[in-house]
């Protein structure tokens, strides 16, 4: 199919109102949350309106039309991915950070001899350049087992620095995690340097793939990773769904995170065995509205081609990086070439703040992030205590980037080239 950005804008009804006194909304935050076509907002909705029931339970027809369509959507989900091991590979939780914690602590639970078990002397390696949900739940394990946790630095123009990849992932690392697109920097980082390293010395790589899952074309198989978070918010989908794939091997031999009902195969006073994966990590009703959205977030998605998808949003990248380097005072942070980048640009404007960046932006109708987007030691890093982002997603065009670039200017002439 064409890509057309304009047309794409037809299926979102966010697009149909204005901000702040009238102006077209140019929405330039999907990094933090995407907007919803019409068809995810209406199968949430008729998921309530219709087939609303405990999955997995009941034993009349709207449990079964509910079991169905979460059933559905995790088959959706496992597809998406190119999971090898087809939907009993596929986890439902609320979010990527908890998709993230849920594995970070399941790890921490494993007995001695189960191949998760880590003890004084493990290492856990993730990188500079981690959101804070790829970072702290493993200071967390850490602390709790006496691993030491070890990192890549990044480079002054925004890339992983795998000059000593033999000394950070050394023969006692358990777990590589790392992001595969920066939220901050836009920096694609190369996979397959750190998954050889990591399987070489026994290690399992974990994929933070929230910026790239909703981007560009993801195969679990291809890249060689053995875990991967994504959140649903971020891919078109509901808030409420993240996900958690996972090798089947390794899944069955993680121990569970949380106890309750239907993650149980037997129960008695004084114990409790598991149900297979991937129900024993799903202990409660879950979110069941909100995965049958995701499902049909990722159908919208395929329907448009992933591949059409990041190329689009390449294109538009180039095209802002080009008009932003003609701006004296705008300085990217991060990768300024467009090579394994994506479409999230960080950037300061002299010594204007970002958030008053932010506010003149709003003023203008453009939505974007300010702060440190959750990536601290990041920030430090890039000498930065914070930044402006603009993120680009399916929906937008070059008129977006037009407005955005006038709007920095207006920026940069209300505040005085500060
Ligand atoms: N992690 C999200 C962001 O980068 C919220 O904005």
């Amino acid at each position: 199919m064409s890509f057309s950005a304009s047309q794409i804008r037809k299926d979102f009804p966010i697009f149909e109102r204005t901000v702040r006194g009238g102006k077209r909304l140019v929405y330039l935050d999907s990094g933090a949350t995407s907007q919803k076509p019409i068809s995810v907002i209406d199968a949430e909705s008729d998921f309530y309106k219709l087939h609303n029931a405990a999955v997995h339970r009941g034993a009349h027809q709207l449990a079964e039309e509910a079991t169905d369509a979460y059933e559905g959507a995790r088959q959706i989900v496992a597809d998406f991915l190119g999971a090898p091991g087809g939907a009993d590979e596929i986890i439902f939780t609320k979010s990527a950070t908890e998709s993230l914690n849920l594995l970070a602590y399941a790890m921490g639970n494993a007995p001695i001899g189960n191949r998760f078990a880590l003890k004084n002397g493990d290492r856990i390696v993730v990188t500079e350049m981690e959101h804070h949900a790829n970072l702290v739940p493993w200071q967390q394990l850490c602390a709790r087992t006496g691993a030491d946790l070890a990192w890549f630095g990044v480079t002054d123009d925004g890339r992983l620095d795998l000059s000593n990849i033999n000394e950070v992932i050394t023969p006692n690392t358990k777990v590589v995690s790392l992001t595969h697109q920066s939220n901050v920097l836009g920096t694609i980082n190369p996979l397959s340097e750190i998954t050889t390293r990591a399987h070489e010395v026994g290690a399992i790589v974990v994929l933070d793939a929230c910026q790239s899952v909703p981007h560009m074309a993801v195969n679990v198989e291809t890249l060689g990773v053995d875990f991967l978070a994504f959140s649903g918010h971020k891919t078109l989908g509901p808030t409420g769904v993240g996900i958690l794939w996972g090798r089947k091997d390794l899944l069955d031999e993680l121990p569970p995170f949380l106890y309750g009902g239907s993650m149980v195969q037997s129960v008695d006073m004084t114990g409790a065995t598991w149900a297979a994966v991937p129900q024993k990590f799903e202990a409660g009703v879950p979110n069941m509205a909100q995965a049958v959205g995701l499902g049909v977030a990722l159908k919208y998605l395929t329907q448009l081609g992933m591949d059409n998808v990041s190329a689009h949003e390449h294109a538009l990248t180039g095209y802002l990086l080009e008009k932003m380097s003609l701006i004296s005072d705008l300085t990217v942070v991060g990768p300024t070439n467009n090579l394994s980048r994506g479409s999230a640009i960080s950037f300061t404007l002299g010594n204007i703040h970002p958030h008053d960046v932010g506010q003149y932006l709003d003023s203008q109708g453009v939505a974007v992030r300010t702060g440190h987007h959750c990536a601290w030691p990041l920030a430090k890093r890039m000498q930065v205590p914070a930044t402006t982002r603009a993120s680009l997603y399916v929906y937008n065009d070059e008129s977006d980037c037009d407005v955005l670039i006038d709007a920095i200017q207006g920026a940069s002439k209300y505040f005085g080239g500060r």
